[in-house]
């Protein structure tokens, strides 16, 4: 099968599109025929050996896909031959993956392939980083960073939903306009006279938000920390301008303020993920919530995808079509 591999960590141009065996599924698996699989920032940092930098190479990249299964490995429910599925599914950059029947989400028939490869890294992190982390509540007002990605949209719709208050901060006028269709009540665009923390205790009548959401790390933390309401909360999880300065617990007293990470890889309770999973394929298939596909491209494509998403230059979901 054809498949997207690095040889080496790098950049974007270390990404090949190689001929490798097709995967058999193993006891309790599924193989996917994979029509769509999702690109995340986190496949960037991967690439550039920041992340599992110890598997060993070549490897395929990829964490989800969305397809058709076309075998079920031992003691996997045969039923699942021939159903539309999404599923987090490493090694998905390819035209066949893996995974566990456990993580298989069946798809309505008028979600695409495209849209359903933009739900689940992301809608499960943005799901998980307002409900478990954050546990937003009506009233309150939550600050996200990198608006208009696609960690970003989603988390935008979700907090919205849960009926708090949404301030966003984005690069680009084009950014600000998309988290706005996406519900955010007001957002800040980098390169103004004032500064994030000024722009948000204006809104607030001074008082600052009760939850930041910072994926962007070190040129962002400083003003996370300043947006806070006094007992607020900044959940961090990612990092894409680079890891955050050390934290200095001293600098918390005096508004009482706390910090946490959150990360989709840690461990999460079964019945939680479960809930998180459904909850997020009922929404798409109810139309409640929205994936906004900013780039598609084929499979061969690879290197300008991740071009793309590590300079900034996209928007919601990034998606490798699979023929
Ligand atoms: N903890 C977890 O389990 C978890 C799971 C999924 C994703 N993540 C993290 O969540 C973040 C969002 O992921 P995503 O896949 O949805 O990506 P994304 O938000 O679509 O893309 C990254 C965005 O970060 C912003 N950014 C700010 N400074 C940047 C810099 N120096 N270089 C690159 N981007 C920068 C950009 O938005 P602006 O130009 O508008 O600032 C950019 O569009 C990533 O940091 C990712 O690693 C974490």
């Amino acid at each position: 099968m054809k498949a997207i591999r690095y040889h080496e960590v790098g950049g974007p141009e270390v990404l090949r599109l190689d001929d490798v065996p097709e995967p058999t599924p193993g006891p309790g698996e599924v193989r996917i025929r994979v029509k769509a699989a999702g690109v995340n920032f986190a496949d960037t940092e991967r690439r550039r050996g920041l992340y599992d930098a110890k598997s060993p190479l070549p490897r395929i990249l990829g964490s989800e896909a969305a397809g058709v299964v076309d075998m079920v490995g031992p003691g996997a429910d045969a039923q699942w031959v021939g159903r539309r599925v999404v599923a987090l599914a490493l090694q998905s950059y390819a035209e066949f993956a893996t995974t566990s029947e456990q993580e298989l989400l069946e798809l309505p028939e008028h979600v695409s392939f495209e849209e359903a490869a933009g739900l689940l890294v992301q809608g499960l992190t943005a799901w998980h980083l307002i409900h478990t982390s954050a546990q937003l509540r009506p009233g309150q007002r939550v600050l996200i960073h990198a608006a208009a990605g696609g960690v970003g949209l989603l988390a935008i719709q979700l907090a919205k939903q849960t009926g708090a208050t949404v301030l966003g901060t984005v690069s680009t006028e084009g950014k600000a306009r998309l988290a706005r269709e996406a519900g955010a009540d007001d957002v800040f665009v980098y390169g103004g006279a004032s500064s994030v923390a000024e722009w948000v205790r204006k809104l607030t009548d001074g008082s600052g938000v009760e939850v930041v959401l910072d994926s962007v790390g070190a040129s962002t933390w400083e003003s996370s920390l300043e947006s806070l309401a006094p007992f607020g909360h900044l959940v961090a999880y990612g990092s894409a301008s680079g890891h955050p300065p050390l934290v200095d617990v001293e600098a918390l007293y005096a508004r009482s303020l706390k910090i946490s990470a959150y990360w989709l890889r840690t461990p999460h309770p079964p019945a939680l993920q479960r809930r998180a999973r459904e909850a997020l394929g009922q929404a798409l298939g109810k139309g409640q919530l929205r994936v906004t596909l900013g780039l598609v491209v084929g499979l061969g494509e690879a290197v300008r995808a991740h071009q793309q998403l590590e300079s900034r230059a996209t928007v919601g979901k990034v998606v490798l079509r699979v023929p």
